[in-house]
């Protein structure tokens, strides 16, 4: 009899332990759809707090009702979920439509994540540095086989696979036949609340994407609904603007909030007012104001044809800087990114390592194409990687990928803004 029991006993605890680890990795699952843009489990706040040890923390009952609606406690009084909204700046943590056993597999999943890690954890192969190919990298980053160790690859279940590309890739090219081809990923995008300027009401909720890659360029096309087309160039008003990150080396992955000292990133940033200088000229103040009037253009007279006045409405910036731009317009002359009167790609290759050090870059290969349609910007931008240039990505098989997304007509600029954290960028044989 007692034999009886103790073989049932283990058996049932065999299935238990089972259905656990069933648990955890559905709970993984969600977790990383649906969570992890906004919080790390042991790596710190992101937009919401540190979920290490919340299973321990707080009582079970409590969290599902928070994270089912966390404002309906709010509102209910709560003492601890009004605490924790007045601390995140009364940012609200979305609802969460979810039965109770995805609940129960989330709590599962980070309830397993907060324990002490194992050591035997699975550590990435050596092959996945890119320092062979670059071999007058800096030596003064950590030393790569240490450092490997530390990248934290997620599921490949919440990554972005980029396909080989067959032909190649021309970004005006929005509707090109092989992107309906390739596989699509919904990623939430997150409101920028980590530093000053901080976004307070996110518009946009989501973004698809797609990726292809050939030896030495990514491309990404990119969806997503913005109700206003905002491109112009005025005081007070903001343009849409989207940017992709990559780090520059795997051997530490770098902050995804614009790097870090010694962990810098490349960039590749499009703005919507460029795009409209691609494709209709420079928008110059008279495209704006059409009725502007300036009387003379001093100096101007007599560079040009000393027997004319030259008056304002005669000239735009593009003759002013083809006959003397040194003098007045000495952005445009030594060629500053900020004022390219003839502007060919709407993008700008910027490499940055922590808050406030973006810088261009002094090779711009970076294209990209957008459109605007009932409510929706389609982008394409293709990100050129593996060059040999120090400042831009470089990687084999797969690296991490970040984005950024501004909507104008909502005030986005600066830190203000929507974004996607460090995700895995998989290329695919
Ligand atoms: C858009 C960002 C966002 C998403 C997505 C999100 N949260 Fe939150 N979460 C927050 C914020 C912000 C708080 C802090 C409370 C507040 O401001 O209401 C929070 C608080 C919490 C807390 C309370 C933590 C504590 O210390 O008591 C739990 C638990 C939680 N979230 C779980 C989840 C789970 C589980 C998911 C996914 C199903 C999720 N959250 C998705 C932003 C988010």
């Amino acid at each position: 009899m007692k034999r009886i029991l103790l073989i049932s006993f283990c058996i049932s605890t065999m299935c238990l332990q089972n259905s656990f680890a069933q648990q955890i990795a559905a709970g993984e699952k969600i977790y990383k759809a649906n969570c992890s843009a906004c919080h790390s489990i042991g790596k710190g706040k992101i937009v919401g707090p540190d979920l290490i040890n919340v299973t321990t923390r707080r009582p079970t009952q409590w969290l599902n009702k928070f994270i089912r609606s966390s404002q309906a406690l709010v509102k209910s009084g709560d003492p601890v979920a009004v605490k924790l909204f007045n601390e995140h700046n009364k940012i609200p943590m979305p609802d969460q439509t979810l039965t109770d056993v995805q609940l129960k597999d989330i709590l599962a999943y980070i309830k397993s994540k907060s324990a002490p890690i194992a050591p035997a954890k699975t550590t990435p192969k050596p092959t996945e540095a890119n320092t062979s190919t670059k071999p007058s990298v800096k030596t003064n980053t950590n030393s790569p086989t240490a450092a490997k160790e530390k990248i934290d690859w997620v599921d490949a279940e919440f990554a972005l696979k980029s396909y080989p590309a067959k032909q190649k890739i021309n970004a005006k090219e929005l509707n090109a036949d092989f992107w309906s081809t390739i596989e699509a990923l919904k990623l939430p995008v997150s409101p920028q609340q980590a530093t000053y300027p901080t976004l307070k009401n996110p518009s946009v909720e989501q973004l698809t994407i797609k990726s292809v890659y050939l030896p030495k360029e990514v491309a990404f096309r990119i969806e997503w609904n913005d109700s206003s087309k905002n491109n112009e160039v005025d005081v007070v008003k903001f343009c849409d603007q989207f940017a992709v990150q990559f780090p520059i080396s795997l051997n530490d992955i770098p902050s995804y909030m614009m790097g870090n000292k010694g962990g810098m990133v490349h960039i590749v940033h499009w703005k919507a007012i460029w795009q409209e200088d691609c494709e209709k000229g420079f928008q110059d103040v008279q495209v704006k104001y059409p009725n502007m009037w300036v009387d003379v253009y001093p100096g101007l007279e007599s560079y040009l044809d000393r027997s004319k006045r030259i008056y304002a409405q005669d000239i735009g910036a593009e003759l002013i800087v083809e006959t003397h731009a040194t003098g007045n317009m000495p952005g445009t002359y030594s060629n500053n990114p900020m004022s390219v009167i003839k502007r060919k790609e709407p993008v700008e290759e910027a490499v940055a390592e922590g808050f406030g050090t973006l810088a261009t870059q002094e090779t711009q290969q970076a294209k990209a194409w957008a459109e605007w349609k009932e409510g929706k910007w389609t982008l394409c931008i293709v990100v050129p990687v593996n060059t040999g240039n120090h400042y831009k990505a470089s990687f084999t098989d797969r690296t991490k990928v970040a984005f950024a997304l501004w909507d104008g007509g909502f005030q986005n600029i600066g830190g203000r803004k929507h974004f996607v954290p460090w995700i895995d960028l998989l290329l695919q044989k």
